[in-house]
């Protein structure tokens, strides 16, 4: 049996806040608590430091500790392309992405770019994610190896491309691409904390029996996801309309390849209309909702008022390296932006819970992540209220609990890490406390 029992400022949510509500009972703050932890899951929390003798202790009074962030949309071979100048999406795929995803035709080169991603993730707070590796299965396999190893929650899967591409970043035929598929599922799905995602990259860059091919698969194990790009940039939606003239909509696509379900991801949505998003609340599939990658590429302004009103779940994707940053606090101060352009201004607590307890439950992982009631799994971050000395005084200045947590958000990133821990388990080289 391993125990810990960290003491900390305990935030987390056992509901989803309303809008426009700074104080909310979906909040849940417990300053100064004791959070224990045994053989990898919370047991228990409590005001009162625990035996001593029972539970090793780590003392991080004064830090905030938060469910460890979701993170339902990133791309783990774009970190070397990340901040890229001067183009819209598709040049952005053809200039800078497709070249550095072909190098992970490389065994060396994808072993070590999983190893740099999942390490970066952790380094940033977050310790779920929803990842595009390549198209290359060893690729994919690398990411699941370098998760797995370390105990996390991770849902990926080889992407699937067959046109409009670099040769030696399409699968060499549907029967290949299925036996890959079908390959990493039976090895890797569902083992450990790892979970398959069929990926077709997006629908300009597969044929209709491609998608009808990951369609199929989806329906063959009802554990899998899907996730795929949707309605990014005005160019991209109007290139597949001329792809697939018969489907009413670039949604439309998806739905008649049988690719839309309660665990789809589709990223961007900016530019679907009201017959799209009621598709997307019956079928229960979700948006991630990619501020810092929609303001880069200059794709638009997603409306996430209007995604809620219409009932569909909203979850929120760094999308790096169309987003300049894995930071979740960089990606939620990025959405707040994207909302107040529109007239709308998201609280901290929205922001937060959207990027924890909301995206568990958006993935049906509600049960595992995202919060930090007992029996949930481990996996939580230490954070500094602040690192620099604006922060600081910020934090000083703040008279209420939103206004400190909105402030972290908006002025925090990964340097305000302290510790990220998988399942309890501590996963970084501690820097000393400022
Ligand atoms: N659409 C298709 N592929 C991509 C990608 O890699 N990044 C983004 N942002 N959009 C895409
Ligand atoms: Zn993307």
């Amino acid at each position: 049996m391993t125990r810990l029992a960290i003491h900390a400022d305990l935030l987390d949510f056992c509901a989803e806040p309303e809008s426009a509500q700074l104080e909310s009972a979906a909040v849940r703050f417990r300053p100064a608590h004791w959070l224990l932890v045994e053989d990898g899951r919370i047991h228990s929390v409590q005001s009162q430091a625990p035996d001593a003798a029972q539970w090793p202790c780590v003392d991080r009074s004064g830090h905030l500790l938060l469910p460890g962030f979701i993170d339902t949309h990133v791309h783990s071979a774009q970190m070397p392309v990340v901040a890229s100048w001067g183009a819209q999406l598709l040049d952005w795929l053809n200039t800078y992405t497709f070249p550095a995803e072909a190098a992970l035709a490389d065994p060396a080169v994808a072993q070590a770019s999983a190893q740099q991603f999942v390490r970066a993730l952790l380094a940033h707070g977050t310790t779920t994610a929803l990842v595009f590796p390549t198209v290359h299965a060893g690729a994919c396999e690398a990411l699941f190896e370098q998760a797995h190893a370390r105990g996390m929650r991770l849902v990926a899967g080889k992407v699937l491309m067959d046109r409009h591409a670099p040769a030696g970043l399409c699968d060499v035929s549907l029967g290949q691409a299925e036996r890959e598929c079908a390959d990493l599922i039976e090895r890797w799905h569902g083992r450990g904390r790892i979970a398959y995602a069929l990926t077709p990259r997006f629908a300009a860059t597969s044929s209709a029996a491609h998608l009808h091919m990951a369609g199929r698969l989806l329906a063959s194990n009802p554990g899998l996801y899907m996730q795929t790009h949707v309605a990014e940039n005005d160019a991209e939606v109007r290139w597949v309309a001329e792809l697939f003239p018969q489907a009413r909509s670039y949604l439309d696509v998806y739905a008649r390849a049988g690719l839309l379900n309660e665990r789809s991801v589709l990223a961007h949505g900016i530019w679907l209309d009201d017959t799209d998003r009621a598709v997307l609340r019956d079928s229960g599939a979700q948006v991630a909702h990619c501020p810092s990658s929609n303001l880069f590429l200059g794709s638009g302004l997603f409306n996430w008022a209007q995604a809620r009103a219409a009932g569909v779940k909203v979850s929120l994707g760094s999308d790096v390296g169309g987003g300049t940053s894995l930071s979740m606090q960089r990606t939620l101060a990025a959405a707040y932006q994207v909302q107040a352009l529109q007239g709308e201004r998201l609280t901290a607590w929205q922001l937060l819970h959207a990027a924890t307890r909301g995206a568990a439950l958006a993935l049906g992982l509600g049960d595992e992540i995202g919060t930090l009631d007992v029996g949930r799994v481990a996996d939580v971050c230490l954070w500094r209220w602040a690192s620099s000395e604006l922060a600081a005084q910020r934090q000083a200045h703040a008279k209420d609990l939103h206004e400190r947590v909105f402030a972290w958000l908006m002025l925090g990133d990964e340097r305000d890490l302290r510790q990220a821990y998988v399942a309890g388990q501590p996963q970084l080289l501690e820097a000393p406390a400022c």
